[in-house]
């Protein structure tokens, strides 16, 4: 890191930044690429600067040992050795050629027309969803609405069977528990997560070799044909399920209650939706925007870099700010308004550059769906007297524990 003398902000009690923005808005404003010593990284704030990160070849993606290392706190990191192991071969976490090879293979799961063939099954996952709170008057709408799904979905992708789903659910929430930073104890997630990280890799494998022999439509079939065409190992396809699983659990049930967190404080909004459904493509967009799931994702300097104005040191920890990006008012008007029609709508919630998100079409499809029965559904949707509960321990997942309506 180069020296620096500038403003101090905290951010030495991550689960205090319930209130992220107003922090976000004072960096940008007096020093948009920050280096804060609590997390020991820089911090950007700016459109720009965010997408120069993600488009930067000396910062690489390659940062899987300071995620386990920071959900670990200070405990052995021998406990998540497994998930490490698996992880390490990830697209994710890949930069250039090898990262390339991997996500074209991903990719093929992941047409408009695959995802349109989901479309049946995720209106009768909400519709069920729904159904068991409908007379209640209420429900938490993460336990019970946006928890469930997303895990469903991605089974129904990977073919999975039904009478295997809830083993499949706990795993995964498992690994994406210490994946995502939970307020529970470090060495307890981490061990968990590693079990299931190890149960996940033996039932996709058992997984690949059934499909290997009766081949279908589904995600593992896709990835199992890129490696007979001799472009992936058993075990990168069995890592790339994992990753698949685990990136599209946690973010989506975070965007589904940060979605309906917004429409609640801006009622005139809902009422909105509710008149015209034809803004459920716009409105889904805006939610992502306006507080998106994972507000930074993270890189490391592999060489000297300017970032901003900055000098990055080779090492040094870059928190590219996807959040702070979509309030910069230079890339939106009235940034901190949540308006379901704006148009258009560039923001950079699911990154942009060789990493932008693989599951975007299926968020947007969750998400829409969920919403548009919810407004059809429950028009009266409001906050429960039950305060939510904020979820924001770490800078790269951010949703909530609990979100209770009545309706
Ligand atoms: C609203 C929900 C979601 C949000 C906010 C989100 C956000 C992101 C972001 C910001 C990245 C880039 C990370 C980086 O560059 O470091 C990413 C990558 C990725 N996401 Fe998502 N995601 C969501 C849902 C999903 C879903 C549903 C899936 C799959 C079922 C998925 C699979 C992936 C994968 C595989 C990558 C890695 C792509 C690569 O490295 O090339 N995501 N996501």
């Amino acid at each position: 890191m180069s020296a620096v003398t500038s403003p101090r902000f905290d951010f030495a009690d991550l689960g205090a930044l319930t209130d992220l923005y107003p922090l976000l808005a004072r960096m940008r404003a007096q020093e948009p690429v920050h280096f804060a010593p609590q997390l020991n990284g820089w911090v950007t704030t700016r459109y720009a600067d965010a997408v120069a990160a993600l488009r930067d070849p000396a910062l690489t993606s390659q940062r899987l040992a300071l995620i386990v290392q920071y959900q670990l706190r200070h405990s052995d990191p021998a406990i998540a050795k497994d998930f490490e192991r698996i992880c390490f071969q990830q697209m994710l976490f890949r930069d250039g050629g090898a990262h390339h090879r991997l996500r074209v293979l991903g990719n093929r799961g992941f047409t408009p027309s695959v995802l349109d063939r989901a479309r049946p099954m995720i209106e009768g996952v909400v519709n069920d969803l729904l159904d068991k709170v409908q007379a209640r008057g209420h429900m938490d709408a993460i336990a019970d609405f946006a928890q469930p799904l997303p895990a469903v979905a991605i089974a129904e992708l990977f073919g999975i069977p039904a009478s295997d789903r809830d083993l499949f659910q706990t795993w995964s929430d498992d690994v994406a528990k210490f994946f995502g930073g939970t307020h529970g104890d470090p060495a307890t997630d981490g061990r968990a997560c590693n079990d299931g990280a190890l149960a996940l890799e033996d039932y996709f494998l058992r997984l690949i070799e059934t499909r290997r022999r009766a081949p279908g439509h589904d995600l593992v079939s896709l990835l199992i044909a890129g490696q007979a065409e001799g472009k992936l190992s058993a075990e990168e396809v069995c890592a790339q399920c994992i990753l698949i699983l685990i990136a599209g659990h946690v973010t989506t049930i975070d965007q589904m209650g940060n979605a309906l967190s917004a429409f609640l404080h801006h009622p005139a909004q809902w009422e909105r939706l509710r008149a015209d459904p034809a803004l459920i493509g716009s409105a889904v967009e805006e939610a992502i925007r306006y507080d998106p799931a994972a507000p930074f994702t993270h890189r490391i300097a592999l060489k000297e870099t300017q970032l901003g104005g900055k000098t990055v040191a080779p090492g040094d920890v870059v928190y590219v700010g996807l959040a702070a990006g979509n309030r910069d008012p230079v890339a939106f008007a009235n940034p901190d308004t949540f308006d379901i029609a704006r148009a258009p709508n560039e923001h950079l919630s699911f990154a942009v550059g060789p990493h932008v998100c693989l599951g975007a079409g299926l968020a947007r499809r969750e998400l829409a769906i969920g919403l548009a029965a919810l407004a059809r559904r429950m028009p009266h949707l409001r906050p429960a007297a039950e305060p939510p509960r904020r979820r924001c321990e770490s800078l790269v997942f951010r949703g909530f524990h609990s979100l209770p309506v009545a309706f």
